[in-house]
């Protein structure tokens, strides 16, 4: 049996519950494929995941399927971008060499040099070729971020000279749903924090607001699309006041509404838009595996800009 280097958190808590250590590398069973990661993601969910504190209800539902005590899988994460390794005899769709990106769901294992996993989606996750035109690091906050964002917007039937606003347009999914929103056609208004209205500017963002300073919408203003990308355990007297700005047969979504749906043809999707050039992934800082601990601290604080890889060497 090999060994593999892995992040292991044998208990819900602080970021400092992280340990590096070798454990046994994966075999992948027939239906399964081999990834070696290169590229991991601190995301909201990871944070949520390791240090388990969230609203009781969510932390029920998140107990039962991730680990009563402590997490099943010591090694969590969700996203991951790499290559296949090797592959099971009954898979199909993957070859050794092929660059890959998804996210593991309720299965975790992304803090590690390698993974195994069904080639199909199910709620155990989804994986797709990864877009050629970018790197390993970008590839997981476009996964993460687009499958999150994009599953609102294709619903929010976005068409050409329609009004769209962001809220919380500089996380991981918002960076992804400006761009996919101005792509569709829309006028955006991103919504973030004075330090980022010229990032999001950047990505096509056509009005940008402050919900630090501000708590009122231009007057007489309607949208046809509003999402809140930044969920439900966030928000600001702006926030409140956006969803008075709804045009009669606009459509509100959040983040939040209903589960992470983990399609890989979503995937396939995302990286055709990536390849046209459409979508620029946001990467935030890059930290390498053995800096766990300070990227969980960091993306704990709330702020960052698009996503936070981690590299794996
Ligand atoms: N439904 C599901 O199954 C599911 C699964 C995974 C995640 N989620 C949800 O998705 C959410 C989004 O995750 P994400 O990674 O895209 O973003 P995120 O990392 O949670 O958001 C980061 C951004 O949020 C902005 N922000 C923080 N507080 C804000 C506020 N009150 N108003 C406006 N913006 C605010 C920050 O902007 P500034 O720095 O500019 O202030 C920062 O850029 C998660 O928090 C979670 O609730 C849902």
């Amino acid at each position: 049996m090999g060994k593999m280097r892995a992040a292991i958190c044998t208990k819900y808590g602080k970021p400092e519950v992280f340990q590096l250590k070798e454990v046994e590398k994966p075999v992948p069973k027939d239906n399964e494929v081999c990834i070696k990661i290169y590229a991991t993601a601190v995301t909201a969910s990871d944070i949520f995941i390791r240090s388990s504190n969230v609203p009781l209800r969510l932390k029920i539902f998140m107990r039962i399927m991730l680990g009563i005590r402590k997490p099943r899988n010591p090694i969590i994460g969700l996203v991951f971008a790499g290559v296949i390794e090797s592959t099971g005899k009954d898979t199909k769709r993957f070859k050794p060499g092929d660059n890959v990106y998804g996210l593991t769901g309720y299965t975790l294992g992304t803090y590690a040099e390698y993974k195994c996993m069904k080639e199909t989606d199910s709620t155990k996750g989804c994986i797709a070729l990864k877009p050629s035109n970018i790197s390993f690091e970008e590839a997981t906050a476009i996964a993460y971020g687009g499958l999150l964002a994009l599953q609102h917007i294709e619903k929010g039937n976005i068409q050409t000279g329609h009004r769209a606003l962001i809220y919380g347009a500089s996380g991981t999914s918002g960076t992804f749903a400006v761009q996919m929103a101005k792509h569709l056609g829309a006028e955006v208004t991103a919504v973030c924090g004075a330090s980022n209205l010229e990032m999001v500017k950047s990505l096509g963002a056509d009005h940008v607001i402050d919900y630090t300073t501000q708590d009122s919408l231009p007057e007489g203003i309607k949208y046809d699309f509003i999402l809140d990308s930044v969920g439900i355990y966030k928000s600001s007297k702006l926030k409140k006041a956006c969803k008075d700005t709804l045009s009669p047969t606009g459509k509100y979504a959040s983040i939040d509404d209903g589960a992470l749906k983990l399609d890989s043809r979503r995937l396939d999707r995302i990286r055709e838009y990536v390849e046209h050039g459409y979508i620029n992934p946001v990467i935030d800082r890059c930290y390498p595996l053995e800096d766990i601990i300070e990227a969980h601290r960091y993306v704990e604080k709330g702020h960052k800009k698009g996503g936070v890889a981690i590299t794996i060497t």
